[in-house]
């Protein structure tokens, strides 16, 4: 493997890549008998709630002539295409009723869908799995079916605080992986007089291993400068802290810190909206502070601002991707993007020749780096 690899060389149409669940919309948002817009991989999409309380998605355009769905009337039950009044069953897709049809035509309208996609209410988000081909707009496609349910945070106790956080950001998904999975800027991006300046900057090495789909930040103490740790600081001694980040394709970040019965849980993903627009929405589940007041407000506090500080950051990379620079990545600190890639084009041509995926990372590896 050389040196220097760009990304843009080894994923070259900076591919979306269907066949998973991923989050739509933060469930709290979606209330009954609502409809609103989403957008996945660049499916526009329609998500509501029923009136049982269910969610559901169907693709955003009527099969008839392509009117956006979400402009049109919701009973609770059915969808109203505005533009001639064609209904839709909201979980199903199916077509129920064409009022332009006089009593001697006999067009089978129960065989028209709209286009449902799998949809599961799942820690404070509403998650769509998008298939492999992908409903048509115009079609006959009955739902498709999820071969797997969506993913979950790990809950360690019963009782727990939750809490999560969204933000768009103006780069592709892959650069929103690289970003969060990046540990070197660290010192730059994350510096504040509460927390750290870029002088603690100093040597790790960290554990990694393969996961099915991924890879795994063994189980280690935290880092002495992250967030959740100097949290945990305060309630149990250091060394009983201990902290696993998994990252697992498409794009999913999750970390859990234990300390004694205390625990800290993350799930992190970067949906793709459009090839060049992301959003990563931020779920945390913790038993820690249940009893201080302003514990949760702390916690969000300090996750805002950094998520609001990798934004800033993605928004100025942004600016410089437009000129579509020549870009490189360097062992160890880049070495995670590097399997980022190497997972995705692993699992593509997996899919292509229908065998089992090839795993790029061979066994356990220590990587260094300075952050
Ligand atoms: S476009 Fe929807 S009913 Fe005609
Ligand atoms: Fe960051």
């Amino acid at each position: 493997m050389p040196e220097l690899d760009s990304p843009q060389r080894q994923t070259p149409d900076s591919l979306m890549l269907p066949g998973f669940w991923y989050r739509a919309l933060p469930a709290d948002r979606v209330q009954r008998n609502q409809l609103h817009q989403a957008t996945l991989l660049e499916i526009p999409l329609v998500v509501g709630r029923d009136r049982q309380g269910e969610a559901f998605a169907l693709r955003d355009a009527c099969p008839h002539r392509g009117m956006p769905l979400h402009s049109g009337h919701f009973d609770g039950t059915r969808v109203e295409c505005p533009y001639h009044g064609w209904t839709f069953d909201a979980r199903s897709g199916q077509c129920q009723l064409i009022p332009s049809l006089t009593a001697d035509q006999n067009l089978r309208v129960d065989r028209i869908y709209a286009g449902s996609y799998p949809c599961e209410e799942q820690d404070g988000f509403v998650w769509v799995y998008i298939p492999e081909a992908s409903p048509q707009g115009a079609g006959f496609t009955k739902p498709a079916e999820a071969p797997h349910p969506a993913p979950l945070i790990e809950k360690i106790s019963g009782k727990y605080k939750f809490a999560y956080l969204t933000t768009d950001m103006p780069v592709s998904v892959d650069h929103g992986i690289i970003g969060l999975m990046d540990p070197a800027h660290g010192p730059f991006v994350h510096q504040s007089w509460w927390w750290r300046g870029r002088h603690s900057i100093h040597e790790k090495h960290k554990n990694f291993e393969p996961i099915p789909n991924g890879f795994r930040m063994s189980a280690h103490t935290p880092s002495s400068n992250s967030a959740p740790y100097k949290l945990l600081r305060l309630y149990a001694a250091a060394d009983s802290i201990t902290t696993t980040i998994d990252f697992v394709l498409p794009n999913l970040r999750s970390e859990t810190i234990r300390a004694g019965k205390f625990w800290f849980s993350s799930l992190t993903t970067v949906t793709p909206i459009t090839r060049n627009h992301c959003r990563i929405d931020v779920v945390a589940a913790w038993n820690i502070f249940r009893w201080v007041p302003f514990g949760p407000e702390l916690l969000k506090f300090v996750f805002a601002k950094f998520v609001d500080q990798d934004r800033r950051t993605m928004e100025m990379q942004a600016e410089g991707l437009k000129h579509n620079p020549h870009l490189m990545l360097i062992d160890d600190a880049d070495r995670p993007a590097k399997w980022y890639f190497q997972l995705k084009a692993a699992h593509l041509e997996a899919k292509r020749t229908g065998g089992v995926m090839k795993h790029p990372i061979p066994g356990p590896v220590t990587l260094k780096w300075r952050s």
